[in-house]
């Protein structure tokens, strides 16, 4: 029970000092699986992002610092009223950066995001 006890604060630690570094507990690497219906899952590198864009309001554009939330804390399966559906709230911010990225390296097409 004590061995469990220093383990688990190790752990605390470790997430803590992490969290420190990129903020609240901003994930790594995730796979965007929120709506699926007709399309294969997107994988998302939240972190190689977070550098790219340099800063979170660019996607979390209504979250204060610290207190980013999902899309999907506002945006619904269904438009409501000046609040985009999370589909397009998603392809609106990763395709229109995607476009403007000079190495072509960011996809455009359905299937490098969507991959199967
Ligand atoms: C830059 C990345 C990106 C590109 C390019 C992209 N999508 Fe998506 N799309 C997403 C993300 C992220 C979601 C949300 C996925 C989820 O929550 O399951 C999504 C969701 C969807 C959904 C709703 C989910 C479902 O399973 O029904 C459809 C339909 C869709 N995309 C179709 C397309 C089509 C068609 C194209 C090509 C014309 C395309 N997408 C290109 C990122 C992209
Ligand atoms: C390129 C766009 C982008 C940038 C830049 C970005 N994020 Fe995110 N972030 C997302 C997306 C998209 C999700 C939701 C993924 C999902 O729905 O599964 C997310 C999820 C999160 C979550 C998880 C929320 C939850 O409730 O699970 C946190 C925390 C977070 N981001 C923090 C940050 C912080 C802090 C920064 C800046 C250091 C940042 N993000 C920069 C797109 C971005
Ligand atoms: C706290 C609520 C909230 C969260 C969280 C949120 N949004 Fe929004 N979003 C809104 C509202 C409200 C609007 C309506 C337009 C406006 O007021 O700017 C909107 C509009 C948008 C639009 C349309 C903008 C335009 O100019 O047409 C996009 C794209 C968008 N959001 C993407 C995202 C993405 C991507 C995320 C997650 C990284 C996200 N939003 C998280 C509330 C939110
Ligand atoms: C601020 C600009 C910007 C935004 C916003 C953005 N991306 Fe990207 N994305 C890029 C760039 C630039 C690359 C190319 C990175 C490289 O050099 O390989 C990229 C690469 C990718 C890749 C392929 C490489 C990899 O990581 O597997 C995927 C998939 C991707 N983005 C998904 C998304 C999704 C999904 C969103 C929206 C939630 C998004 N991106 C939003 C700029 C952006």
């Amino acid at each position: 029970m004590k061995k469990f006890a220093a383990f688990i604060s190790i752990v605390m630690a470790v997430t803590f000092s992490a969290g420190l570094v990129v903020g609240a507990d901003a994930p790594d690497k995730v796979v965007i699986k929120e709506i699926q219906k007709t399309k294969p899952p997107v994988p998302f590198d939240h972190k190689a992002h977070t550098a790219i864009a340099k800063e979170c309001k660019v996607c979390h554009h209504k979250d204060a610092a610290g207190k980013e939330q999902k899309c999907s804390a506002c945006h619904k399966a269904a438009a409501e009223g000046k609040t985009v559906a999370l589909k397009e709230a998603f392809h609106t911010t990763c395709k229109d950066c995607h476009k403007k990225d000079a190495s072509k390296k960011a996809p455009t097409k359905c299937d490098g995001c969507h991959v199967k």
